[in-house]
């Protein structure tokens, strides 16, 4: 059982024999939670129809019914498939986000930013596109306060806290084991709720069965490193989230994961991406490089952009 396989999927390694174990079982789960739904959702119209009818809860027994049609009407669906049923809390963030004013950043003669101004405001999802090598990271770092603006100030508010998955691949210790590198950064997350999660279960959620968690980072593919690296970010629980190209090196199954993360995020989300998928189902405007420095917007989705 220590013997890697290549699933057919291809990015895909695992441990064979509980990957698919665990894929069942997960199948198995979610057939009983829809059936339980669908269950739920029959009482639930029937009871609603009772109650609008104008049921009077006279004797003890109509109270009853009533309580439990109030009750169902409270319970939730199951989570959808793969997704988060939790939300992940995030730090506080204030009414100050991050403000570009006037920024310009010229390289080699060539401007790729000029006279930029912006103000991120406090749950914007924001996607930023344009041509490789227009400026695009350029811009994400500099909002980020990675890089100093030729000139022009960018202000960062007291409360963010950013979580940068970054473009280029980053180093990570080989030696280490997967589930030593992510509680490194945090040995467990809270749910918005107060609710514990531990380290091994957000590796549970980013598709790292624990058995794999013991593996080393030296064996895992490029595209699982870069799973990890992503889960890494989403550890250290940003309030702001830039994301520089996340489609390029990440599977369809972590891209669903992130896109239900991001769901539930109450944070700000900053992505570089050509994934017209991505875009739609993640950011609600777009910075647009246009060339020779000259950046413009759109109000709303990629598809309604394109
Ligand atoms: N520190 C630097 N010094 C000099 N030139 C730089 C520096 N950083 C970036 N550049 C140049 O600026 C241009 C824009 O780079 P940037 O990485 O921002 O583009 P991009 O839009 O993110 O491209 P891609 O789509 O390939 O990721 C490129 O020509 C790059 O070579
Ligand atoms: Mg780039």
């Amino acid at each position: 059982t220590n013997r890697i396989y290549e699933l057919e999927r291809g990015s895909l390694y695992t441990y064979k024999g509980n990957y698919e174990v665990f894929l069942e079982k997960r199948a198995e789960r979610e057939a009983l939670a829809e059936q339980k739904e669908t269950k739920r959702q029959n009482l639930l119209r029937r009871e609603l129809a009772w109650l609008r009818r104008g049921a009077k809860a006279r004797s003890t027994k109509q109270k009853a019914r009533v309580d439990r049609a109030e009750a169902l009407k409270e319970q939730k669906g199951p989570a959808v498939s793969g997704s988060l049923d939790f939300a992940i809390g995030s730090h506080r963030l204030g009414k100050q986000v991050i403000e570009a004013d006037n920024v310009s950043i010229t390289y080699n003669g060539q401007a790729l930013i000029s006279q930029f101004n912006e103000l991120v405001i406090p749950g914007e999802r924001i996607g930023i596109i344009g041509p490789n090598g227009i400026g695009k990271t350029t811009l994400l770092n500099s909002l980020a306060g990675r890089i100093q603006p030729d000139s022009g100030n960018i202000t960062i508010g007291q409360t963010v806290r950013i979580g940068y998955y970054t473009q280029d691949h980053s180093e990570m210790n080989g030696d280490m084991k997967v589930i030593e590198y992510i509680k490194e950064t945090a040995e467990i997350v809270k749910t918005a709720e107060g609710d514990v999660i531990t380290a091994e279960q957000m590796l549970e959620r980013f598709l790292f069965p624990r058995p794999m968690q013991q593996t080393y980072i030296r064996k895992l593919s490029g595209g699982e490193k870069r799973r990890l690296y992503l889960l890494n970010v989403l550890m250290q629980e940003p309030n702001v989230l830039f994301l520089d190209e996340p489609t390029n090196d990440l599977d369809t199954e972590t891209l669903s994961v992130l896109e239900d993360y991001i769901e539930q995020f109450p944070g700000v989300v900053i992505t570089v991406s050509h994934d017209r998928y991505f875009l739609d189902r993640v950011v609600d405007r777009l910075i647009v490089f246009e060339g020779h420095g000259v950046i413009s917007r759109f109000q709303g989705s990629y598809s309604e952009y394109m």
